[in-house]
């Protein structure tokens, strides 16, 4: 962790969320105020509130803030808040939809949105798959709710042509990123190209560089500025999911929220796992083949495969790789042109996100 001071600074990370919160709260409010006569969207609201209640650290709203802030030292107008909330809505929409692909039944330490509304239907027999169609219309209704937030009084219509484009462009990249990394699950080789290409668009676009680039242009950055933000979002995006990746493997459950089986049984093409099968041994690659993507692989199958991964070097290579990320980004900041706010706090947010155990 950097020990420099920070320069006088109204970025306040425990300040957004709170602000990012009750903005989110208040607009899923007005949606049941505003439909008195469908209480069945409470059920949809109140996921939506236990899900923001349960934890998350709000990354994306916080760098759309650090975006504005990188580059002037005007006070944030009610758009930029706004945006910011509205990247909190879609990232809603991409995890339940995400669990689901996934398989996954624990989110933020509590269940799944598809795994909370098969439970809220455990009367029917066939409460699993009304839990997950259910999921899908709560993801749908995040994902629409999350441009409807924009469409608002102190959003203006400059600012709202402004993040158009990205918005748009933010959403297909995720989307295609999230049909990359499911066509890849459960056929685990050697290519890292592929792996890298997987992370970059289901995650480091929508988690980094879209979010710094929607608060920047809203601040009118240059593209000059933006390019530069792009240099530091990327490998720093592609850091963030490299330790994703581990945590899916060693993290601890009660800090992560998530289970470390998930990626295991699934047969997650990751960077790791590409690692490990290009430096294991015939006998381990023969070990890992075994066992990755099994669906019934337990506790003691996740253990053998830890070992291979460890054993062959993916998980020491796969950290080296997270620092040398790292460091590209904040090489990238060295050249910018930015306000001293912004690097102060990039570089900060650099180191915390990727030695993160949450
Ligand atoms: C999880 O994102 C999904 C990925 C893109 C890796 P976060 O790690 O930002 O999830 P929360 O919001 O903090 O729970
Ligand atoms: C999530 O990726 C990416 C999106 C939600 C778009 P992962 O599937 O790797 O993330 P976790 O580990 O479930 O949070
Ligand atoms: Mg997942
Ligand atoms: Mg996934």
């Amino acid at each position: 962790m950097s020990t420099t001071t920070a320069p006088p600074s109204p970025l306040d990370p425990a300040a957004i969320r709170t602000a990012v919160d009750q903005l989110l709260y208040g607009f899923l409010d007005e949606q049941e105020r505003a439909t008195p006569e469908l209480p069945e969207l409470n059920l949809f609201t109140g996921n939506l509130r236990d899900m923001l209640r349960a934890g998350g650290k709000r990354i994306r709203p916080i760098l759309c803030l650090t975006g504005w802030h990188a580059i002037t030292d005007r006070t944030p107008p009610p758009g930029v808040w706004r945006v910011a909330a509205s990247l909190e809505l879609f990232h809603a929409f991409a995890l339940i939809h995400d669990d689901i692909m996934d398989n996954s039944d624990t989110r933020r330490g509590r269940p799944t949105a598809h795994r909370a509304l098969a439970t809220h239907h455990q009367a029917r027999p066939d409460a699993d798959s009304v839990g997950v169609n259910a999921a899908i219309l709560l993801g749908d209704l995040a994902l629409g709710w999350s441009y409807e937030l924009l469409h608002a009084p102190d959003v203006t219509p400059a600012e709202l042509a402004a993040v158009w484009p990205l918005l748009n462009a933010l959403r297909t990249e995720t989307l295609v990123g999230q049909y990359l990394d499911l066509t890849a699950t459960g056929d685990p080789t050697a290519d890292t190209d592929t792996a890298w290409r997987i992370i970059r668009y289901k995650t480091a676009k929508y988690t980094i560089e879209r979010p710094l680039h929607l608060g920047a242009t809203l601040a009118g950055a240059t593209a000059a500025q933006l390019r530069c933000l792009t240099a530091y979002a990327l490998p720093l995006g592609e850091a963030f999911q490299l330790r994703d990746d581990l945590l899916g493997v060693w993290g601890d459950p009660e800090q992560t929220g998530k289970s470390t089986l998930d990626d295991l049984r699934e047969g997650k093409h990751t960077v790791l796992v590409a690692t490990a099968l290009e430096q294991a041994t015939v006998p381990q690659q023969r070990s890992l083949r075994h066992r990755f993507g099994h669906p019934r692989l337990n506790e003691a199958d996740a253990e053998q495969l830890r070992t291979v991964l460890t054993d062959s070097g993916a998980q020491a290579a796969t950290e080296q790789l997270i620092i040398d990320k790292r460091d590209q980004a904040l090489e990238a900041l060295a050249a910018t042109h930015l306000q001293p706010t912004g690097p102060f706090w990039l570089r900060q947010f650099a180191h915390t996100v990727t030695t993160r155990a949450v």
